[in-house]
């Protein structure tokens, strides 16, 4: 039985038929509707969510399955002190798969060594979030037709933002990657990773201004300013419109640049931005449920001819 906690729970070979399997599921959604028909899958999100969660219940539903969990901790027995080893035993009698979110860094990793289904790290505290990282990946593999050999700014909340942290690690595995990290000195990405990157040679720059090298940039990643993960609401308010991407600075980037963001977004991109063809946030939404469709059907070794 295998979970995922981390992007990296996949080889490179494993992610490739991973995305092969999702945009086969793009191209022919009939054939994988009764994929899953008799099998049930539990969401267990101890912290709010839209769309990680309902792409998980959208993807189950597509396959013919079926759905249950609770979207709020304080709805579930977490509120009477039930840990989350004890809930994972019960839902594995209650479900075939499990997807949980957690605002503790590890949470899901301790129900998976309790659990006895499959479960999926649907994002816990600042740490990971891996099936935004294949969501990520697939929609760049999509629309540029490779993971290799790209420029690459990641702006924003670099110290708290969990996608961020999981999708440079999973970058860095594919060769010719060049990073600029976009943010202000408070939330500059974490030593852990500049110092593997460091290790492995891996060419990255730290830049507070994002006009500084948009020119140079193929892909960017937007992000919020993670106010649940700030000590204090001061810091939170200074910090929060440090970016906002407009039609200005777009004008800066190259016509082929893609604009990517994990969303919710708050206000780092202007609602204009929206209309430009090189901003795929909202296409990058509908990869995550074709993604997440071929991982139910991996984790669960489940094949359709
Ligand atoms: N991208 C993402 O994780 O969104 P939600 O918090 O709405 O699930």
């Amino acid at each position: 039985m295998r979970h995922l906690m981390n992007p990296l729970d996949f080889t490179v070979e494993e992610l490739d038929r991973l995305f092969d399997l999702a945009e086969d599921i793009a191209a022919s959604p009939s054939k994988y509707a009764h994929a899953c028909e008799g099998r049930k899958l539990a969401t267990c999100f101890y912290e709010p969510s839209t769309r990680t969660r309902l792409s998980f219940e959208s993807a189950m539903l597509n396959l013919g399955g079926q759905v249950l969990g609770f979207s709020d901790a304080g709805s579930s027995s977490a509120a009477k002190g039930e840990s989350v080893a004890d809930t994972i035993r019960v839902i594995s009698c209650y479900a075939d798969i499990c997807a949980m979110r957690h605002p503790k860094e590890g949470a899901p990793m301790v129900a998976a060594s309790r659990s006895r289904i499959p479960v999926i790290n649907a994002g816990d505290g600042g740490h990971q979030h891996p099936t935004q990282t294949l969501t990520d990946l697939l929609t760049i593999r999509a629309l540029k037709g490779r993971l290799d050999h790209f420029t690459i700014g990641l702006c924003g909340d670099l110290k708290f933002g969990r996608t961020v942290h999981s999708l440079i690690e999973a970058l860095i595995r594919y060769p010719g990657i060049r990073f600029f990290f976009i943010s202000p000195p408070e939330l500059r990405v974490p030593d852990y990773i500049t110092d593997s990157l460091k290790e492995k040679g891996i060419a990255y720059e730290e830049v507070i201004r994002l006009e500084d090298c948009m020119p140079e940039l193929e892909l960017l990643y937007m992000t919020r300013v993670q106010r649940e993960r700030f000590f204090n609401e001061e810091d939170y308010v200074r910090l929060k419109d440090f970016y906002i991407l407009n039609n200005e600075k777009m004008a800066l980037a190259k016509d082929d640049m893609l604009v990517l963001h994990p969303l919710p977004r708050v206000n780092e991109i202007a609602v204009e931005v929206d209309d430009d063809p090189r901003a795929v946030y909202f296409k990058q939404v509908q990869y995550g449920v074709y993604v997440r469709m071929a991982l139910i059907l991996t984790l669960l070794e489940i094949k359709v001819e």
